[in-house]
């Protein structure tokens, strides 16, 4: 077995909008990685999309273009999503990529030729926009048991992998090693699934009915059941069949994944991993669902969270701190504004921020900005320095622990005693008055202890806030280069400041949120960080309301401009509406999302002139009704006297994209 950390998230359908449940396991997966890498382990970290499927075929389509293209155009969506949010996956594997598809088909020929596939007559029930086979059984009132919608009869042939022959295995395989699902209850849920006798399972989909898989090699008429495609990720991406030396290196995998796709996990993968002759992965950890309200938070339901909103509000790393500090890994969590500024003022602002600036504040104006030497062998001693160092070797100790039992919270935690205890011992040492006395040789110590508490805290939480923890270090007098790499060699070090070294002046790492956002405002403009205040640019007198006195009237201010966001969007449809000389109704597509936009351009574009052209939208208005008709956004035009043009993208993009 390697002792590697091998991580992957699962790969995220290509089509689908990146939301805060994909960020959440991708950004729990770096921060594992991380904290393994900071730990001195070999770890590999991999991320992806899953590109195959009813359901891209059909956004394509819609579209007018292919399949390939559309998820050419959409993967881009997650790639650049986790850039902003500092993701540092080892690789990004598609499914659409040929180093996948050719192991994919390599398998299942192997798995044809020792007659682990078969073909069969099936008669049953088929939920198309879950792609998935019921029995009578089955179904729900007669409706598909996963989404309640309606399903088809079909009789037809396909193709049977002999999943079922594996059950007795998986059942021992799981009792035998308590750490290959988890948490336990999971574990439980798949031993209960596997209670009833399992089925084989149905790995091929006739290509009249969907072409957009990869070709089972035996049989051009059918394409690969998209599930049993996806999973091989895993293996693929890594040199299965290519580089033996290399996948040994780096298998098994912990595979991290969301509790909507345990079974296919827990039971697929397992029993086709063991029909080709693969050991298991190390371990299946399932993560609970961000919750709004109770719900979960999805696409479908529209109540999603946009990562990317949270990070342009209160930047990056907060955003991350906040997922992996708030979630006990494996159960639910709601995810909500109050909570995320109340947690930001109390960890970041208030307890760490504030103590790197008092410690900063008070060297600067007891030791003339320069950090002081501790006394010898004070951390060794029983005294208080030695006691707080002691907290903060524990915590160094609970962050790895905390890593590898999945719990990471709680080695968040840990690092957050340390700085509240450090903060405690500044009030215990009182270094004010320590610094009235004759011996300097105490307050020394106090700053000093309290500046390499820091120094390590932020080397511990550097796996989750790599920016700010960097500056942090910095700020303590840490060269750049070792501020932004921490070691497992400085993790064991002692006293690892340089005395004598210049700090940098006060001012605010996380500055506090004023949180005056009334509950029901969902979607209004949202507090913001409080900036260090800009010198006032116009002596005129503010207008009462104006949150922004010193901008001259009339100006906004970037952040006011920013909140207003501008999307391309691609018109697919125009019709009058009936009763009016001046509005169109339109349908236009932002990536995969679908918008109705009513406008007034009737005077000056005919319906059919305006289909296919890529416009610009105000994505985040209200949505209003005009007529009775519902429009959600506004499109751009620029008008002079008699005429309107729209604004239109220059050349080839696709619809989706950010205009600013
Ligand atoms: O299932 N809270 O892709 P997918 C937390 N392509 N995590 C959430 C979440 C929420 N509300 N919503 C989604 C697929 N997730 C397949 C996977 S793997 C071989 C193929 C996360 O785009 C969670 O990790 O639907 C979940 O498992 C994943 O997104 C589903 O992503
Ligand atoms: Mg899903």
């Amino acid at each position: 077995m390697s002792d590697s950390f091998y991580v992957t998230t699962p790969i995220y359908y290509v089509n689908d909008k990146p939301h805060i449940g994909h960020a959440y396991t991708t950004v729990l997966a770096d921060v594992l990685a991380g904290v393994h890498r900071l730990y001195g382990h070999p770890t590999f970290f991999l991320t992806g999309t899953d590109e195959h499927g009813q359901k891209v075929q059909d956004a394509a389509a819609k579209l007018g273009i292919t399949p390939q293209q559309h998820a050419d155009n959409t993967v881009v969506r997650f790639q650049e999503c986790w850039q902003r949010l500092g993701i540092r996956n080892d690789d990004f594997i598609r499914t659409t990529q040929p180093r996948h598809t050719a192991i994919v088909q390599e398998i299942l020929q192997d798995l044809y030729d020792r007659g682990e596939i078969y073909r069969d007559e099936y008669d049953g029930w088929y939920c198309v926009p879950d792609e998935r086979f019921f029995t009578e059984k089955d179904l729900q009132d007669g409706k598909c048991p996963l989404c309640g919608r309606p399903v088809q009869r079909v009789r037809e042939a396909n193709y049977f992998f002999r999943m079922s022959k594996y059950q007795d295995w998986l059942v021992e395989y799981i009792q035998n090693h308590p750490d290959f699902i988890q948490p336990d209850f999971r574990r439980n849920e798949t031993l209960g699934f596997l209670r009833k006798p399992l089925q084989d399972l149905c790995i091929s989909r006739p290509a009249s009915r969907l072409a957009w898989g990869i070709p089972l090699p035996f049989d051009q008429d059918y394409v690969t059941y998209v599930w049993f495609d996806a999973l091989v990720n895993y293996i693929s991406a890594i040199g299965y069949r290519r580089d033996d030396a290399r996948f040994e290196s780096l298998w098994p995998a912990v595979h991290l994944i969301g509790k909507d796709i345990l079974t296919t996990h827990t039971v697929y993968w397992p029993t086709m991993l063991k029909a080709i002759g693969v050991p298991m992965p190390r371990t299946i950890f399932a993560h609970g669902w961000w919750l709004n309200d109770k719900t979960k938070m999805s696409k479908s339901l529209g109540n999603v969270v946009n990562p990317m909103d949270m990070m342009d509000r209160y930047g990056v790393d907060a955003f991350r701190y906040f997922l992996m500090a708030e979630m006990t890994m494996g159960q639910d969590a709601a995810f909500t504004e109050d909570a995320f500024v109340r947690r930001y003022n109390a960890d970041l602002a208030n307890d760490l921020g504030n103590l790197l600036n008092r410690v900063l504040a008070m060297t600067r104006k007891y030791c003339e900005g320069k950090l002081p030497a501790p006394e010898p062998g004070a951390f060794e001693a029983e005294g208080a320095a030695g006691e707080l160092w002691g907290i903060a070797k524990q915590a160094s100790t609970a962050m790895l622990a905390s890593a590898e039992a999945y719990a990471l919270q709680d080695g968040i935690a840990a690092v957050m005693e340390a700085v509240r205890a450090t903060n405690r011992y500044l009030e215990a040492r009182q270094p004010w008055t320590q610094a009235k006395a004759a011996d300097p040789a105490p307050l020394g110590t106090t700053l000093y202890a309290a500046a390499e508490v820091l120094r390590l805290a932020a080397a511990l939480l550097s796996p989750v806030m790599a920016e700010k923890m960097t500056a942090l270090r910095v700020a303590l007098g840490l060269a750049p280069d070792v501020a932004a790499h921490p070691t497992l060699d400085e993790l064991n070090a002692v006293a690892f400041l340089a005395p004598g070294t210049p700090v940098a002046a006060p001012s605010p790492l996380f500055p506090r949120i004023d949180a005056p956002r009334p509950a029901d405002e969902a979607g209004a403009p949202a507090a913001k960080p409080v900036k260090a205040a800009t010198p006032a640019a116009s002596p005129k007198p503010a207008k009462a309301e104006s949150k922004v006195p010193s901008l001259p009237e009339g100006v906004i201010s970037y952040e006011t401009f920013s909140q207003v966001q501008l999307r391309s969007a691609k018109i697919m449809a125009a019709e009058p509406i009936e009763g009016t000389a001046k509005l169109l109704k339109l349908n236009v597509m932002m990536g995969a999302e679908r918008r109705q936009i009513v406008a007034g351009i009737a005077l000056y574009y005919k319906p059919e002139e305006l289909i296919g052209k890529t416009v610009v939208v105000v994505a985040n208005l209200a949505p209003i009704k005009l007529r009775g008709i519902e429009s959600q956004g506004m499109l751009l035009a620029a008008s002079l006297g008699e005429r309107l043009r729209l604004v239109t993208i220059d050349g080839d993009l696709a619809s989706g994209a950010i205009v600013k």
